[in-house]
């Protein structure tokens, strides 16, 4: 079976960037002038996936504000003459099928990707955390939805990380099955250095079959009482084998202030308008 479909998770409180995220989402923050969700929606277009579902949550509107028309809006840029950038604007409410679902409760990234199990049926889908920016040559959901077609299970992103940062991340007890590619033997919601399995690190992305949802439905709170997806995964390893992708490219984890500005910073001075002057004034003040 195909992968058709894709959830992007932007239900979370973002309370690593409170105070500005009080009033506005943080997959709203820009990288450039883009905000983190449309690298989350290119990634998966540019993987061949034509229906996304958002979870968002109460107070982040914005989100769905973004991708609707605004008529209004592309008349003014057009009477002034600003033909591409009203073509632009109108592209992002052409994109394929994007729907929001609501989170009415804040439970966790498992609990949210629950949320999805109505729009998303009895098929495998993937699932994307747009905080986790990939910088890569070929998008890494396009590479777990080849190994998909190889393994038909569920398949995980995973890098090597500092040992120091198990803490912040899912991390897995794996054998491997070749480059860039391991059997999951085990996986550890954000554990003690000392305690982790090993430094392979959960990245947001996610290739998951439909069994997952039976799985999320009999995993108890776990991490800071919050329904994890890990802990699920961990449930459904007992049914099916789950493999894990090792990531090619850059990750920012732009969910915190410094992941953000280092992601903002690279992806400024890869640009070509205003990267070559950030260049020189980022010289001049180091
Ligand atoms: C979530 C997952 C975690 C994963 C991480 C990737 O954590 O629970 O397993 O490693 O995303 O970014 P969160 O960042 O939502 O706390």
């Amino acid at each position: 079976m195909q992968v058709r479909k894709a959830v992007i998770t932007a239900a979370g409180l973002g309370t690593r960037f409170l105070p500005i995220t009080k009033s506005q989402p943080k997959e709203m923050l820009p990288l450039v002038n883009k905000p983190l969700i449309q690298y989350a929606v290119e990634e998966i277009i540019g993987s061949g996936i034509r229906e996304i579902f958002i979870v968002i949550a109460p107070g982040k509107g914005a989100i769905r504000d973004y991708f609707c028309r605004s008529s209004n809006l592309e008349e003014i840029l057009l009477k002034k003459g600003e033909t591409e950038l009203a073509g632009e604007i109108r592209e992002l409410s052409n994109l394929p099928g994007i729907c929001c679902v609501m989170q009415r409760r804040q439970l966790g990234l498992g609990h949210a990707i629950l949320t999805a199990r109505e729009v998303i049926g009895d098929e495998p889908f993937a699932v994307v955390l747009p905080d986790d920016i990939v910088d890569s040559d070929v998008f890494t959901l396009k590479r777990m939805i080849e190994a998909f077609k190889e393994y038909r299970t569920c398949i995980i992103a995973v890098e090597r990380i500092d040992r120091q940062d198990t803490i912040k991340y899912g991390v897995i007890r794996s054998e491997r099955v070749s480059d860039h590619l391991y059997r999951v033997l085990d996986l550890v919601e954000k554990p003690e250095p000392e305690r982790a399995p090993s430094n392979l690190g959960i990245v947001g992305r996610y290739i998951l079959t439909p069994q997952i949802f039976a799985a999320l439905e009999a995993t108890p709170p776990g991490k800071n009482r919050e329904i994890q997806l890990t802990d699920a995964l961990k449930l459904l390893l007992q049914k099916q084998p789950i493999y894990a992708c090792e990531l090619e490219g850059v990750r920012y984890d732009a969910g915190t202030p410094l992941g953000w500005m280092k992601a903002a910073v690279a992806f400024a001075l890869k640009d070509g308008e205003i990267g070559p002057e950030l260049k020189r004034y980022l010289k001049k003040l180091l």
